[in-house]
Parts: C-alpha cells; sequence; structure tokens
C-alpha cells in the first residue's frame, strides 16, 4: 500500500460545447476533470486549492470513509465549504474496495462540470473475478448547459417553478452529433479487432438516468458501483446519476465505426429531454470518423427495458466476495420519497407557491454549521434527532398522488447505534412527474433486497425479498410509483448524507442524514477532525 498525493486546483476555463463558449468551473482546467487511480489499500491525499469565487467541496462518491467522514465533502452536512482562495487535504484510506467509482462537487450545482472518475485497482496480484480486459477505458458521461448551471438554479428557486433541462447529453465530455451543432466532433474509443475493452461507465450528469448502448455489440456486466456482480450480457446499460458500470465489450468485428449512444430515461409521461449524445467505437484501420453502423437508442420512457436491466443485477456473492446480508433488523425504516409543494408568497411564477421535495414530508434545510462538526463538538441547536421513521401524512399509491402536498422544514437526522441492522423501504409518492428518484447514501454500500411498483406491503413483500445474492450499491433507483428496499449495517460512525441524485431534487431538499453513534470498540470511533477542516 503507499500514498497516493493529487493536487485539484479548482479554477475557471473556457470551453466550448454546442458551437459556444462560457467559462465554467474545473478542476486542473478539465472537463470532465482529472481520473484519481488508487489500488485498494492506499492512503489518498488530496489537496483541494479553491481559486475560484465560488464555495466549494469535494466528494468521493462511494469512498466508505471508514470513520474518516470529515473527508467525505458534502457541503454544511461533513464540512464548511472551502472558501475562495482557501484549501483543504482530502485525507483518506482505501479499505476493503476497489472498482470504478466518482468525485464531484457536492455543493450548489457546481458537480454539472465539476466531476471526474476514481479508478481502484484490485491489490497488486488479486485478479478480477472475469477474464482480465486487454485494455480500460475510462467514459464519463454527462450534461451540458449553454447557460451557466448556477444562474439556472438559482432562477428556479426564486420562481418556485422547475429549472431548465440541459441543452445536450456528454460522452467524455462531448455530446457528439447533435443537430444543434454539427460540426463538434465526438469522443472516439479506438478498438482491436479481436481485444476485449472493459469501459468504467459513471453517470456524472445532474438531472438525468441514461441508457447506454453501442452499435452491433454486446455489453457484459461486470462490477456496479465498485462491487462485483454476476456476469450477464446485455445490449443496454441503465445507469442512474451517481452511479457507476463496468462493462467488458469484445471487439468481435472485422472492421467499421460504431455508434455509441447515450439517451435519458424517464419513467414518467413528461416532456422533458430527448437528447442523444453520441461517440465511435472506431476499430483501427477504418478510414473516415463518423458512424457508419448506427443503433436506436430506446424512447426516454422504455420501462421494460430498465426493468430488464435491473431485475438482471446479483451480487457476485463467491467465497472471495461473499454478500453478507443483514438476515436480522434492529432498525426497520420506511420513508416516502417525492415532491411537494409549499406556500412562497414571493414565487409570483409559480402562483405564490413553489415546487419542494421531500422524505417523509420532510424539507431537509440545510444548516450553517456543519453536521459533523456539530455532532462531534457537540454543538447544539444545528440539528434535530426527530427525523421520522415512517411517514407523517399517510400515504396510499392510487396512482393520482397523495392528497397532501404540504411538506415541513427541518434540518432533523436519524440516529443510528453502531453496527446495529437498518432495514429501509423507500416509497414513491408518485405526483409529479419525472419521479424516478435515484438515492445515494453516504458512507456505505446497500443490499437492494427487493423492488416493486405501486404500494409497498409489509406483510407480503419482504416474503420475496432476496437475501442472498441482492446486488450491492451506493445509489438506487426507487422506480415511479413504486417502492425500493435495501439494507445495511450501520458500521461506520459519524453523520452520512441520503439523497436524491438528481441534483434539482436534492436542490428541492429530497435528502436527509443518518447520524451513527461511536462504538465501544477501539476501532469503532469517529477519528478526530484534521486540523485543516474548513471553518464556516
Ligand atoms: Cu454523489 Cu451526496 O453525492
Amino acid at each position: 500500500c503507499r500514498v497516493r498525493r493529487y493536487k485539484f486546483d479548482v479554477v475557471m476555463k473556457n470551453t466550448t460545447r454546442l458551437c459556444s463558449t462560457k467559462p465554467i468551473v474545473t478542476v486542473n482546467g478539465r472537463f470532465p476533470g482529472p481520473t484519481l487511480y488508487a489500488r485498494e489499500g492506499d492512503t489518498v491525499l488530496v489537496r483541494v486549492v479553491n481559486k475560484v469565487k465560488y464555495n466549494v467541496s469535494i466528494h468521493w462518491h462511494g469512498i466508505r470513509q471508514l470513520r474518516t467522514g470529515w473527508a467525505d465533502g458534502p457541503a454544511y452536512i461533513t464540512q464548511c465549504p472551502i472558501q475562495p482562495g482557501q484549501n483543504y487535504v482530502y485525507n483518506f484510506t482505501i479499505t476493503g474496495q476497489r472498482g470504478t467509482l466518482l468525485w464531484h462537487a457536492h455543493i450548489l450545482w457546481l458537480r454539472s462540470t465539476v466531476h471526474g472518475a476514481i479508478v481502484i485497482l484490485p491489490k497488486h496480484g488479486v485478479p478480477y473475478p472475469f477474464p482480465t480486459p486487454d485494455k480500460e477505458v475510462v467514459v464519463v458521461l454527462a450534461e451540458w448547459w449553454k447557460s451557466d448551471t448556477e444562474a439556472v438554479i438559482n432562477e428556479a428557486l426564486k420562481s418556485g417553478l422547475a429549472p431548465n433541462v440541459s441543452d445536450a447529453h456528454t460522452i467524455n465530455g462531448h455530446p457528439g452529433v447533435v443537430s444543434n451543432c454539427p460540426s463538434q466532433g465526438g469522443f472516439t474509443l479506438p478498438v482491436e479487432s479481436g481485444k476485449t475493452y472493459m469501459l468504467r461507465l459513471i453517470n456524472a450528469a445532474l438531472n438525468e438516468e441514461l441508457f447506454f448502448k453501442i452499435a452491433g455489440h454486446q455489453l457484459t456486466v461486470v462490477e456496479v458501483d465498485a462491487l462485483y456482480v454476476k456476469p450477464f450480457k446485455t445490449d443496454t446499460v441503465l445507469i442512474a446519476p451517481g452511479q457507476t458500470t463496468n462493462i467488458l465489450v469484445t471487439a468481435d468485428k472485422s472492421t467499421g465505426k460504431y455508434l455509441v449512444a447515450a439517451s435519458p430515461f424517464m419513467d414518467a409521461p413528461i416532456a422533458v429531454d430527448n437528447r442523444t449524445a453520441t461517440a465511435t467505437l472506431h476499430y483501427s484501420g477504418t478510414l473516415g470518423s463518423s458512424p457508419t453502423t448506427l443503433t436506436n437508442p430506446p424512447p426516454k420512457n422504455a420501462t421494460a427495458v430498465a426493468n430488464k436491466f435491473i431485475n438482471s443485477l446479483r451480487s457476485l456473492n463467491s467465497e472471495k466476495y461473499p454478500a453478507n446480508v443483514p438476515l436480522t433488523i434492529d432498525h426497520n425504516l420506511f420513508f416516502t420519497v417525492g415532491l411537494g409543494v409549499n406556500p412562497c408568497p414571493a414565487c409570483k411564477a409559480g402562483n405564490g407557491s413553489r415546487v419542494v421535495a421531500s422524505i417523509n414530508n420532510v424539507t431537509f434545510v440545510m444548516p450553517t454549521t456543519a453536521l459533523l462538526q456539530a455532532h462531534f463538538f457537540n454543538i447544539s441547536g444545528v440539528f434535530t434527532s426527530d427525523f421520522p421513521a415512517n411517514p407523517q401524512h399517510s400515504f396510499n399509491f392510487t396512482g393520482s398522488g397523495p392528497a397532501n402536498l404540504q411538506t415541513s422544514n427541518g434540518t432533523k437526522v436519524y440516529r443510528l447505534k453502531y453496527n446495529s441492522t437498518v432495514q429501509l423501504v423507500m416509497q414513491d409518492t408518485g405526483i409529479v412527474a419525472p419521479e424516478n428518484h435515484p438515492v445515494h447514501l453516504h458512507g456505505f454500500n446497500f443490499f437492494v433486497v427487493g423492488r416493486g411498483i405501486g404500494n409497498y406491503n409489509p406483510n407480503t413483500d419482504p416474503q420475496n425479498f432476496n437475501l442472498v445474492d441482492p446486488p450491492e450499491r451506493n445509489t438506487v433507483g426507487v422506480p415511479t410509483g413504486g417502492w425500493t428496499a435495501i439494507r445495511f449495517r450501520a458500521d461506520n460512525p459519524g453523520v452520512w448524507f441520503m439523497h436524491c441524485h438528481l441534483e434539482v431534487h436534492t436542490t428541492w431538499g429530497l435528502k436527509m442524514a443518518f447520524l451513527v453513534d461511536n462504538g465501544k470498540g477501539p476501532n469503532e470511533s469517529l477519528l478526530p477532525p484534521p486540523n485543516d477542516l474548513p471553518k464556516c
């Protein structure tokens, strides 16, 4: 094991996409940002230097951060943001994890351009549990706005209405062949006939789940969220914001240029974003650059394609990589997740009301001191520990959503005993589309033991839970008008954010935090904060 040092300079950079140029916030001037490489067991030190006018913080999405919550990154949850001109060293050790994850800004909407890949290689001498690919390629999917994304969300918050959707999706930073700017090329993936490639797919988009497809080629899924799965073949991958998926692709043709497509999945009857980002899988020796073998991505409401993919996922659950699903439950939680409407006299465009979002009808209010600091130093008045274990308004799914859309505001956490086991069922309230909610839990991986459409039935549904080899992840989609059940062990002391990874829903308040108490053993307590922890 070694120490890996990185320097992330947060700087503005003029960037041209869709035939127009704007200054964007970047790390080291790059979009997408640099890939962070490490090996399982390594210690990673990233010095983040803030050279822009915004407050900044960086989250290492999916890194467990065992006892090192101070390095997790969500602003006002585990740290105060790094102010302009300041810097902070994120210091963490990668324990028991290998695979693809992502890092991204975790404040305001800076994630739109401040993101990149984390590649964790297995320990030296430890092979993948599948044939070693000839080459590995990071593929980051994202979105591009022609206008400034901070302005987009601020405008929406003022009006009370939904923000504008992006102008394009991107593959490794480029929209590809798009009609509104045909002259800009897309990303090219060069391949040699007969070789096998592992694509490390990342969805860094703000607000869109995406389908990913390569014309003429089967994809073998081997890992999601840095956890091995039982390999399966598919022609389409579904990937939500915050999720990662490793796929093997064999270049089994002799020649040609094949379209690579990323297009939105929106499981709701609403006209939003329908644009496809394209790239080219290019066999060496083939002339020309644009793809000639095309494919149609699934339409945005292709629920059956999405379900088939989700239902194919299983933990590898081998002797070496067992699925340790908790079989007993200490905390049995039921959370409704969804959108609501609250009064807003100043919101003229919204007719005196604004769209909000909530968990158990609580719209989370961001504190002005980080929750983890308040917890560690016993600062009172920052949060309360009364996050409800069940919804405040009872919920019965009838297809048209709940009658009571009002939410209450609060900075509430739910307390978990160290090493207790948690079952959490999340039910979408399905009132305003689009409402697939890819929910991300910081600090843990969890097992997705069940999923269904309509009302969750606590008496019958658990009988069908997969407690043997359910997929293990850090981000899971709660389906529109349906539910997802997860289980995890609260073995990481600290304060851990949980939120919808559609940034617009997070902004509206679809977020909460778990507070995990210290244990009694010598290695069961949160470590003290580093000296350079930013102050609010
Ligand atoms: Cu990837 Cu709290 O986020």
